[in-house]
């Protein structure tokens, strides 16, 4: 894959920066859209509120989540999984908004995968102080599909390092309107969040929303 020519960088497509094979960070690929993004995350969870799951060993999670599209990701007692219903109410998760969808396929295109059809979107709150430990993204049943991650609101440091856990991660400052894609030779690599810092972010608040966007089954 070439680099952008600079005039890309500056309109047509934001700056694309390599992070490993197959992993790429957009630099504000998602910051002309994000106040429509962020509206309809409020739809989203005005029909599925934002709630903190608990993993299987027992932690509640510091991170709050909800989902949207055909499937949403879950974490109780009995395990990991997607589910096509929000355990909460027993109903199908609230559709995927078009703003979403389009935004993933464009963001995966933009780091070299065709044909990105996400079923799943999770959403993450981070309030300050929440966190996600190194952690690999391995409930999906094709691995050969990517994941795409849009940042919007408070900055927070993204881990990104390699296929074993040992692996010594990259520090990236993700801000407001960034967006991480990783797949083929990376789409198993360790991530995590670093507890994100208190402040307030005229976008959002005083929280950092992530999307992240799957196909799970
Ligand atoms: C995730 O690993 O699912 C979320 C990553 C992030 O919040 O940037
Ligand atoms: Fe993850």
């Amino acid at each position: 894959m070439h680099a952008p020519a600079a005039q890309d960088s500056l309109f047509e497509h934001p700056a694309r920066e390599a992070i490993a094979p197959g992993a790429w960070w957009l630099h504000g690929f998602a910051r002309g859209e994000a106040a429509r993004l962020l509206t309809d995350v409020q739809q989203v969870l005005a029909e599925a509120p934002l709630r903190h799951l608990v993993t299987p060993g027992g932690y509640r999670m510091s991170v709050a989540m909800s989902n949207c599209g055909p499937l949403g990701w879950v974490s109780d007692g009995r395990g990991y999984r997607y589910s096509p219903t929000d355990p909460d109410s027993g109903r199908p998760w609230p559709a995927m908004p078009t703003s979403f969808r389009e935004l993933a396929t464009r963001a995966s295109q933009a780091a070299g995968f065709e044909g990105f059809m996400p079923d799943a979107c999770l959403i993450n709150r981070y309030e300050p102080g929440a966190r996600l430990t190194l952690h690999q993204d391995r409930d999906e049943q094709d691995h050969g599909q990517p994941i795409v991650s849009v940042s919007l609101g408070l900055p927070a440091v993204f881990l990104f390092g390699g296929l074993k856990r040992s692996e010594r991660p990259r520090r990236l400052s993700l801000v407001h309107g960034d967006v991480v894609v990783w797949g083929g030779p990376s789409r198993l690599a360790y991530h995590g969040v670093l507890p994100v810092g208190d402040a307030a972010h005229p976008a959002t608040g005083r929280c950092r929303i992530n999307l992240t966007f799957r196909r799970a089954g």
